[in-house]
């Protein structure tokens, strides 16, 4: 199975990659994972991404097509992946699109989280994610057993930088503007599935399976 996870900034979608990954078996690749462990590593890649997560802006295309074409080419993205927070502009949209030609692959499917905006903000400055192993928790929608400790791995759970208030809008901005034309462009293809994210997370994973047969 070969997906595209989409949705706003909040919408679920690393919270939806972990039953999924367990479903399927597949490599979940999430570019602000990536640049978030490159960042904590101190590598050339977390320098360039960090002045633009700080601002809640895209870290540029050629950056991000790169690592995304790297991480497809691994032989275990031959029979199937999770896309979680690629792509996020037309531009990666067309790149994406060359780099599946050329591996000789097709997408079965893009997933969209719909969820409306006066949600989303709460559900980013509530968010808590595990140190450890990047599980995502919410203060109140989704609270741990132990207050502060990752339910999974009993982690440390620590708040992310950008999901301060003023972040999590610019992010929104920038979801609105740059990444939401790629509905309609995966829609022309036949391959959007519109998922309604504003219910308890289990019926969204349940209606995701649906979506996808
Ligand atoms: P990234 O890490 O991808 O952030 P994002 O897209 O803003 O998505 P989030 O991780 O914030 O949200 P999510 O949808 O995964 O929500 P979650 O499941 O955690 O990117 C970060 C940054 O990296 C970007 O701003 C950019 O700078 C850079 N970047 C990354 N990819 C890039 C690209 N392709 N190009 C350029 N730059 C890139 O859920 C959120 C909260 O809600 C949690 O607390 C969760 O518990 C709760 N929740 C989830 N589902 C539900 C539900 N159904 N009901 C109630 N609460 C719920
Ligand atoms: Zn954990």
């Amino acid at each position: 199975m070969k997906i595209i996870l989409m949705g706003g900034p909040g919408a679920g979608k690393g919270t939806q990659a972990n039953p999924l990954v367990e479903r399927f078996h597949f490599p979940h690749i999430s570019t602000g994972d990536m640049f978030r462990a490159a960042i904590k590593e101190g590598t050339a890649l977390g320098l360039k991404a960090k002045s633009f997560m700080d601002a809640g802006g895209l870290v540029p295309d050629e950056v991000t097509i790169g690592i995304v074409e790297e991480r497809l080419a691994l032989p275990d993205c031959a029979d199937g992946f999770l896309l979680d927070g690629f792509p996020r502009t037309l531009a990666q949209g067309s790149a994406l699109a060359g780099i599946l030609e050329r591996l000789g692959m097709k997408l079965d499917g893009v997933i969209n989280i719909e969820v409306d905006e006066e949600v989303l903000i709460p559900r980013l400055t509530g968010r808590r994610v595990c140190r450890k192993c990047g599980s995502s928790y919410h203060m109140i929608f989704n609270a741990p057993e132990q207050e502060g400790v990752c339910g999974q791995c009993g982690g440390e759970l620590y708040q992310r930088s950008d999901d301060t208030v003023e972040t999590a809008k610019n992010r929104l901005n920038v979801y609105n503007t740059q990444t939401e034309p790629l509905i309609a462009f995966y829609e022309e293809k036949g391959l959007l599935k519109r998922i309604n994210g504003d219910q308890p997370i289990d019926q969204v994973f349940q209606d995701i399976l649906k979506a996808l047969g």
